[in-house]
């Protein structure tokens, strides 16, 4: 009798076993981190690392997806397949409209992608080129691969081919020539490789670490490089973007995103000095693999970054899926006096979802006081406006039961918003899974802190400022643990705006 009961609890509690609502996750088994983001006429392409057998990392190719909105997605066949002892690991997809491939025609020019090939039989990597005609549904794989042999990069690489990957393409306008970043993973350097038709490559330079003025030591294991222009907001000048996804060295351990500012001649990208303060691109344990969406048209004009949450492997406690998407959020950079901030917010097609199930407004929460707790919901955008007196520290718990709690914390005092999962539900599956996170957060002009959460289910994503700190956490909660609390401690704090929305689509 006993057997079957504690079965039947078990299975409840993950009856729908973590999904997330408005994130993307894999129908089936393991992904990694996304690949080739491409927007097509209306339609967002995700591609992503993806193990369509066995719910571990492995047997990779490139899954794929589309969308219209960024949150509702139809997950499509495999994009770039894994075949003849060749596994499809991470790339980029650019458009090719001049046809300088020779994969299409001028009247249909192709959509290419490169991606690293993996021989799982001696872990070496070369580079290679698929190649689509019919707006990305699907993908060929050109004959003439690879593109970059395990030879031609030997000069360039000490590992003998075991750590050059994860190509990033893109056609820079000014010298006529498609741009490939390489990155190799335990040297700590991106090599810089320019083509005429993305076929033939030629080897121009390389960054190191040491290139890099002001680059914390420790960071290390560079993988998955993005890189495009932004306009910097206060100026009407426009940037190089650099961004990596290190192995070690972020701020809350394990792997992380930063992103460096400089110039780009064609060959050589120079980085601005680095400022540790505004480096890194998110403050959680799970945010890494990040990649832009490439062939947004100007009128929208965003560049629009996403994920993979997930840096436990296959520990965390879901059973038909590993890894999530983190919701796509814009990236932009901003003039602040000296110093320059990247600033990200949700993509706001997430706005007009969902329904409102609290909005208070102009109202002083006293310590003793609790605001909320008559909410319930599990997948959720929270905003918070607040002015809050020195020596106060304004707490919102969200997917709060008997025990368990996730903490959102803003303290004045060392003017820090965290992330508290010590309660936040199932933190025994990895030792890095539980903790506290934070980051340096400062009130606005006018005295106002600016706070928004999405709880998606089995995550947090707290965007800070104007976006200008952000903590992705994975968190593993009862099903039950719906509860949601606002309290202050220390003093009081004046809460502007505080606005809860229930995200759940049908
Ligand atoms: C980053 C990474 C990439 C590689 C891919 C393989 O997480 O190691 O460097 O291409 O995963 O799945």
């Amino acid at each position: 009798m006993f057997l079957p009961v504690v079965l039947l609890l078990a299975t409840r509690a993950v009856a729908d076993d973590f999904r997330p609502v408005f994130h993307f996750v894999p129908e089936q088994n393991w992904m990694n981190e996304p690949n080739g983001l491409i927007k097509i006429e209306s339609t967002w392409h995700l591609f992503y690392q993806h193990n369509p057998t066995a719910n571990v990392w492995g047997n990779l190719n490139w899954g794929h997806a589309t969308s219209n909105d960024m949150v509702h997605w139809t997950h499509e066949p495999l994009a770039i397949t894994s075949e003849d002892g060749v596994e499809a690991f991470t790339g980029t997809s650019y458009y090719d409209p001049e046809n300088t491939s020779g994969l299409g025609t001028s009247a249909n020019p192709p959509y290419l992608a490169w991606y690293t090939g993996y021989f799982p039989s001696n872990g070496t990597q070369d580079q290679r080129l698929a190649y689509s005609v019919d707006d990305g549904a699907t993908w060929e794989k050109f004959q003439g691969n690879p593109v970059i042999s395990a030879a031609q990069e030997t000069p360039h690489d000490s590992t003998g081919g075991l750590e050059t990957r994860d190509p990033k393409v893109f056609f820079h306008e000014p010298s006529g020539k498609w741009v490939m970043i390489l990155s190799h993973g335990g040297q700590d350097k991106l090599t810089f490789w320019t083509s005429m038709d993305g076929k033939s490559w030629t080897w121009e330079s390389d960054l190191t670490a040491g290139d890099i003025n002001g680059l914390p030591s420790g960071i290390t294991g560079w993988e998955v490089p993005d890189m495009f222009q932004l306009p910097i907001q206060g100026t009407d000048d426009t940037s190089w973007v650099l961004i990596v996804t290190p192995a070690q060295g972020s701020p809350a351990g394990g792997n992380g995103v930063f992103g460096l500012t400089g110039t780009f001649d064609g060959t050589t990208f120079a980085a601005d000095p680095v400022d540790p303060s505004t480096l890194w691109l998110d403050y959680g344990r799970d945010f890494d693999g990040a990649l832009s969406w490439e062939n947004v048209p100007a009128s929208d004009g965003r560049r629009i970054l996403a994920s993979v949450m997930n840096s436990y492997g296959a520990s965390p406690p879901t059973n038909t899926w590993k890894g999530m998407l983190s919701f796509p959020r814009t990236l932009a950079l901003e003039q602040r006096g000296s110093s320059r901030h990247f600033l990200q917010q949700p993509v706001s097609e997430l706005n007009t979802l969902g329904s409102q199930l609290a909005m208070i407004q102009n109202q002083t929460l006293a310590p003793g006081q609790t605001l909320l707790s008559s909410i319930h919901g599990n997948t959720l955008d929270i905003r918070l406006a607040f002015s809050i007196a020195e020596g106060s520290t304004l707490s919102l718990a969200v997917r709060k039961g008997e025990s368990e709690q996730t903490i959102i914390q803003y303290d004045r005092s060392n003017a820090k918003m965290s992330v508290d999962r010590t309660a936040s539900g199932d933190i025994s599956y990895d030792l890095a899974a539980g903790g506290v996170h934070s980051a340096s957060l400062e009130a606005d002009g006018s005295d106002m802190v600016h706070i928004r959460v999405l709880v998606d289910i089995c995550s947090v994503e707290v965007f800070g400022g104007q976006g200008e700190v952000v903590i992705s956490d994975l968190i593993f909660p009862s099903e039950t643990s719906d509860g949601l609390s606002l309290q202050v401690s220390g003093g009081n704090v004046m809460l502007q705006s505080v606005e809860v929305r229930d995200i759940s689509l049908e």
